[in-house]
């Protein structure tokens, strides 16, 4: 499949951006981001609705609160889910690749999970009850310097680290780490899905690699929040976007299956979520 912008450039680009210019979203640059959202759908088959919001469209012209973490941000996406299973991981899936897509045209964007206004934003685009609100962006032209909050977010979440390649993917059983060389064909597409961004940078992800599939589990360290919503789970369909995404810019043929479960044992608090088989 050919994406309208480079995903593994992309990746690597993205960082969370908490600090804005202030200067409004072009015309331009809003229709592309609607009319990105309107192309995108995800291996999981849940219905993501995105909700873009200009700072002045805000309830009776408030400014849409984020506790003060994000400074001078022009516009925000808000994306809603039914309460289905697989909605979180359709959300984080859908939402990652507009969030990358903004980043190939040089916006700037951050997850938020828990540092915003939840019912300020609910009423701001009419959340109908039945949908679930669980995170939103913002999006704008990043600031040259970051705010001191940013730089303190930063460095609370240790947001330059990832975890190392044998803690997060495994071959055949959990005993035994993946390898860079082991992973052959797919070693590029494990490597930016480690790039991937997380709620307090706790990256959830442990990937299992059986043959030519790879089993998807979320290692729970998180307690659920608001809505009973366990937002590692959006964590776990951040990173198939990043995966699935390159293994499609690299051309390497294969889908998202929800299998009854993992085939493995798996470590305390670690729980199978989906897996990614390769095409023979
Ligand atoms: C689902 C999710 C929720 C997040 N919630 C917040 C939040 O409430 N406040 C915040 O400042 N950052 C939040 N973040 C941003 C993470 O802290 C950030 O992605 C992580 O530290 C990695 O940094 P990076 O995005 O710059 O790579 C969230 C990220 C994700 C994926």
């Amino acid at each position: 499949m050919n994406h309208p912008f480079p995903v593994q450039q992309s990746i690597h680009q993205r960082h969370s951006v908490r600090s804005y210019t202030g200067q409004p979203l072009s015309p331009a640059e809003l229709n592309q981001l609607k009319s990105y959202s309107q192309s995108l759908v995800n291996p999981f088959g849940v219905p993501v609705r995105f909700h873009f919001l200009e700072h002045q469209t805000a309830a009776e012209g408030e400014k849409l609160g984020t506790y003060g973490v994000i400074k001078g941000a022009s516009a925000f996406v808000a994306a809603t889910i039914p309460p289905k299973p697989l909605a979180l991981e359709a959300l984080g899936y859908s939402l990652e690749a507009l969030l990358l897509y903004a980043t190939s045209l040089g916006l700037g964007s951050c997850w938020l999970g828990g540092t915003f206004d939840r019912s300020g934003f609910a009423d701001a685009i009419h959340l109908v009850e039945a949908e679930l609100l669980p995170v939103i962006s913002p999006l704008g032209h990043p600031r040259d310097k970051r705010s001191p909050g940013d730089k303190i977010a930063r460095w609370l979440a240790r947001s330059d680290q990832r975890l190392p390649w044998d803690r997060l993917f495994f071959d055949q059983t959990f005993s035994q780490p993946l390898t860079e060389a082991r992973a052959g064909r797919y070693a590029t597409a494990l490597a930016l899905l480690r790039l991937a961004p997380s709620a307090a940078n706790r990256q959830p992800w442990r990937v299992l690699k059986l043959g030519q599939t790879f089993h998807f589990y979320e290692q729970q360290s998180m307690k659920e929040g608001r809505q009973g919503v366990d937002i590692q789970k959006v964590d776990l369909g951040i990173a198939a976007c990043h995966f699935g995404l390159c293994l499609e810019e690299q051309q390497i043929a294969g889908s998202f299956i929800c299998a009854t479960d993992g085939q493995a044992e798996a470590p305390p608090h670690t729980y199978y979520r989906f897996s990614w088989q390769a095409r023979e």
